[in-house]
């Protein structure tokens, strides 16, 4: 997705500039570029491709100035093209913007200042906001007027940062319905489209509101409300986000990285404090009914949640994918409970606005602060996983998957499904799985490794798993499809002689996520389909767990965990099958931490 940063300083910023849209560069980009103030005219460069190949051509990061915008652009409107390319200067060469968001309107205001003999560059909706400004000022001769009269005139949802050689020390920014928050620094500030545009340079922030625009200089802001004027007083953040942990730290990608952030990640989640955790299951024993919601990785984190809550508490929430959540008819009493990492994903957002205008509860267990999903809801878990910076989701998935195991453990012991008892036997358990992580990747990822290597260059996978290890087959097969490129299908393992079956040959491999055999019903009938493979000749790979010679004899592979409890069992597994397709990947070459075609955070439609 698109990312916007700004800097207003005293000192030359083109180097600091430059890196703010490296750390935004996870977001998912086709294009980037750079416009800098430099003895009163302005300054643009962008182009095609990646910072590094962009840079190599613009020498963005050689720029002069002491206040600035950038951008990185995930194609919408318009193709990806040098024209399309974000900053958009207007016709005059005073005005000079950055946006995210879609202006929805901007057919009409194109064809009106066709008509009055604008010549546009570009196919975006973006640029009729800059010729929108270059019109008002002629008309206002006062900048803060010119922006707000052009403001006036558009619709939709959009964030917009605007510099121009009318205003040296100041950066005019807008926020509507797309992310965007001020950096607040020492004789210096900041704007940009989420906390890792600035992040590097300080840790006090300020969120942004709906309809607010901020008129931002080195060392004084005014945020005042667009509709009427009005000053609006802010709360400054203290972003807690070690700088580090969004760095690589010497592993070769974000992704791996970030899988061995997971034993932290969960130690955070356990850190949540459990008044937290049961207003959450109290709002669901309040609410008529449930329901729980994610998309993509999240939506699968729903649909494991959905075992957790049936198993130990005895309460069925269906799970939904965001994008379908429309079906469901809400009315005023009933509770969405969703996840998302970004807190920006456009579906959840919207189901969740959805739901809201029909009188339901909201709760949300979000990792980015200050994110749009996580200050519209009625509660929010902060799930405090750190910057997720690979597109795909490990960490976090990890860590709402915990924490909604809490969520499932407090509303058993509420509705008096478990004792207090089992329940403190739970709690160790949990207490002791980021140990059990810790163990399980230092001793695990030779062995998934070789694995890895040895199949990456199979075509067509079955994930496939029983119970809560279904869903856990669907989110690992979602990995694997994700940064490898190849199919994987995850399917529930009782499901396969229903059809499927038809498909098995020795090239088909299959991947079991094989339940401890205390989980009897759940492993005799992961067996038993893992037996059907077999005898057809199709290749089976077992995610398993030390002792179960039943699954042994049956696997051509095997990656066997330590024993551990039935709680925390899927995790692991999860991990490992982040693992599995981390190495495939890396053998294929694939681009890991950023997949072709796939951006870190969703926010259109
Ligand atoms: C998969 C992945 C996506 C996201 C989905 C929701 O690895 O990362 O499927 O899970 O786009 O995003 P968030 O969690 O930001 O709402």
């Amino acid at each position: 997705m698109c990312g916007i940063s700004g800097i207003v300083h005293s000192e030359n910023i083109g180097r600091n500039l430059f890196n703010s849209i490296r750390n935004l560069e996870y977001r998912g980009y086709d294009s980037c570029g750079m416009a800098m103030l430099q003895q009163g005219e302005l300054d643009l460069r962008k182009n095609v491709g990646g910072i590094d190949e962009v840079n190599a051509i613009e020498k963005l990061d050689q720029m002069q100035g002491s206040i600035g915008i950038a951008h990185t652009r995930w194609a919408t409107h318009g193709g990806v093209t040098q024209e399309n390319a974000h900053p958009h200067l207007s016709p005059d060469r005073k005005f000079v913007i950055v946006h995210n968001g879609i202006i929805s309107n901007y057919q009409e205001l194109r064809e009106r200042l066709l008509s009055q003999g604008v010549v546009f560059e570009s196919l975006t909706d973006t640029e009729v906001f800059v010729n929108l400004l270059e019109e008002s000022y002629s008309k206002y001769n006062d900048l803060e007027k010119a922006f707000l009269a052009a403001l006036g005139e558009i619709k939709g949802s959009f964030s917009i940062v605007m510099l121009s050689s009318h205003d040296p020390d100041h950066l005019y920014c807008v926020k509507k319905e797309s992310p965007l928050l001020l950096g607040l620094g020492e004789g210096c500030n900041y704007v940009g489209s989420d906390l890792n545009a600035f992040l590097e340079y300080t840790r006090k922030a300020i969120v942004l509101d709906d309809g607010e625009y901020v008129v931002l200089g080195r060392n004084e802001y005014q945020i005042r409300k667009v509709e009427n004027g009005e000053l609006v007083e802010k709360k400054v953040l203290h972003i807690d986000w070690d700088v580090e942990t969004s760095k690589k730290g010497g592993y070769s990608h974000y992704m791996l990285k970030e899988i061995f952030d997971e034993p932290q990640t969960v130690r955070q989640a356990l850190k949540i404090p459990r008044e937290q955790i049961s207003g959450f299951a109290e709002m669901l024993t309040d609410a008529t009914h449930a329901y729980l919601m994610g998309v993509g990785t999240t939506y699968y984190v729903a649909n494991i949640s959905q075992y957790f809550f049936s198993t130990l508490a005895n309460q069925y929430y269906p799970a939904l994918s965001s994008d379908e959540f429309s079906v469901v008819r809400i009315e005023s009493g009933d509770m969405v409970l969703a996840l998302s990492q970004s807190g920006e994903t456009y579906d959840t957002k919207t189901s969740l606005e959805y739901a809201k205008t029909h009188g339901a509860k909201t709760a949300a267990v979000v990792n980015v602060m200050g994110s749009a999903i996580s200050m519209m809801v009625d509660q929010v878990i902060m799930q405090g996983s750190g910057p997720e910076i690979c597109v795909v989701s490990t960490k976090a998935a990890l860590a709402q998957t915990f924490i909604m195991l809490r969520v499932a453990l407090e509303l058993g012991l509420m509705r008096k499904q478990i004792t207090q008892k089992d329940y403190q036997t739970h709690q160790q358990d949990l207490e002791s799985f980021p140990q059990m992580v810790e163990q399980i990747l230092n001793e695990q990822s030779g062995f998934v490794r070789n694995i890895a290597r040895a199949t990456s260059h199979v075509e067509h996978w079955l994930f496939l798993g029983c119970g809560v290890y279904y869903p856990v087959a669907m989110e690992s097969a979602l990995k694997m499809k994700e940064i490898t490129y190849q199919h994987a299908e995850g399917m529930p393992a009782g499901f396969l002689k229903h059809g499927t079956l038809s498909m098995v040959e020795p090239a088909l491999h299959t991947l079991f996520f094989v339940p401890l055999p205390e989980q009897k019903v759940l492993h005799d009938r992961t067996l038993n389909a893992m037996e059907q493979v077999k005898t057809r000749g199709g290749t089976v790979i077992a995610i398993m767990f030390q002792g179960d010679e039943r699954t042994l004899a049956v696997t051509n592979q095997a990656i066997q965990l330590p024993q551990m409890s039935s709680l925390c069992a899927p995790l692991a597994q999860m991990i490992m099958a982040q693992m599995f397709a981390y190495y495939a990947a890396l053998d294929l070459g694939r681009n890991i931490d950023k997949p072709r075609n796939l951006a870190k955070s969703v926010t259109v439609g």
